[in-house]
């Protein structure tokens, strides 16, 4: 049997460090390892490299993917994912599929033509379900908090509010971590309403009982920093300013966490591979190593903590 390894979808802090401990745990097996490159794309157009120990050297520390990555749309295409499918059987190739809960749809439709694969949660966004924490999340997180320190520095030089807007497309994960964590004075959320008048009472009496800036951070699918802003702007006059920290949120070196999840989660993933298991979200649960059908992560949500929304309200006041 033959291993293959591709990245698909959002690339996030961690996925090397996945991509090479995938390589290494299956030639320490003594079996093949390949790198698709592009995600699907790859797998459509037989682009791919068989890996060495010495390919994935110096990797374990460097954000984004080396065998790069793709939304593939084609990859929807029924009798595309069939050609594929026979190849990689005919092939006897094995796949790990790093990525979020759209890479692993395409990973169980290839389980449904024969193929075992296994996926491994990488996501900023931290939105799959059956896993505490997708591979990328932490890192993102470190990166908003050191922002939001830099961002709280300025503000309080002017006395002003700052509207930060994170990534989190449907999820308000990192909204929610990165505000509690890096001690925003509010935070929105996509799985909220947003209050402007709320917000308004909560900046007025803050400046009042003497706060010197105000910081809110809001979830990009919850709205536009920039709309929250104008609100903001005409229901108390302050002076308001916007940052939006976009795909730095993706980059940099994964954190000690990440690499942990990365390594572990990818070793695992290769033996459930070796032992027969396919059709499984290898993720961590409880700080334990978990491998849950790719149907279930499908089927739920992955939920918020509420309560850490209102500890922060807490603590911000
Ligand atoms: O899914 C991860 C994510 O970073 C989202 O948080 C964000 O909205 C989206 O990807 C951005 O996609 P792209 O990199 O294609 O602009």
């Amino acid at each position: 049997m033959k291993i293959g390894v591709l990245t698909s979808g959002g690339d996030s802090p961690g996925m090397n460090t996945a991509i090479r401990s995938v390589v290494r745990q299956t030639i320490a097996a003594g079996h093949e390892a390949i790198g698709y490159y592009e995600g699907y794309q790859g797998l459509i157009d037989d682009e791919f490299s068989i890996l060495t120990s010495g390919d994935v050297g110096g990797i374990i520390d460097r954000g984004g993917t080396i065998l790069r990555t793709s939304r593939c749309k084609d990859f929807f295409k029924e009798d595309v994912r069939a050609k594929v499918a026979q190849r990689l059987i005919a092939d006897d190739v094995a796949l790990v599929v790093i990525g979020g809960d759209g890479s692993f749809r395409g990973a169980e439709a290839l389980g449904k033509l024969g193929v075992r694969a296994v996926g491994i949660p990488a996501s900023i966004d931290n939105d799959l379900y059956g896993t505490d924490f997708s591979i990328g999340f932490d890192t993102a997180l470190n990166t908003v908090i050191d922002n939001l320190s830099k961002i709280r520095d300025t503000a309080s030089a002017l006395e002003r509010v700052f509207v930060v807007e994170v990534m989190g497309r449907q999820s308000g994960a990192i909204a929610l971590y990165s505000g509690l964590a890096g001690g925003a004075d509010y935070i929105i959320l996509p799985e909220m309403t947003v209050k402007v008048d709320d917000i308004c009472a909560r900046i007025g009496a803050g400046f009042k009982r003497g706060k010197s800036h105000f910081l809110i951070v809001n979830a990009e699918g919850a709205g536009s920093a920039f709309d929250i802003g104008n609100e903001i702007k005409n229901c108390g006059g302050y002076d308001v300013k916007i940052t939006v920290l976009g795909h730095i949120q993706r980059g940099g070196a994964p954190s000690a966490q990440d690499r942990l999840a990365a390594s572990v989660i990818g070793s695992r993933a290769v033996k459930e591979l070796l032992e027969g298991t396919a059709g499984v979200m290898v993720g961590m649960s409880a700080n334990k190593v978990t491998a849950i059908p790719f149907a279930e992560t499908f089927g739920h949500k992955h939920q918020l903590d509420m309560e850490l929304y209102d500890i922060a309200g807490i603590l911000a006041i």
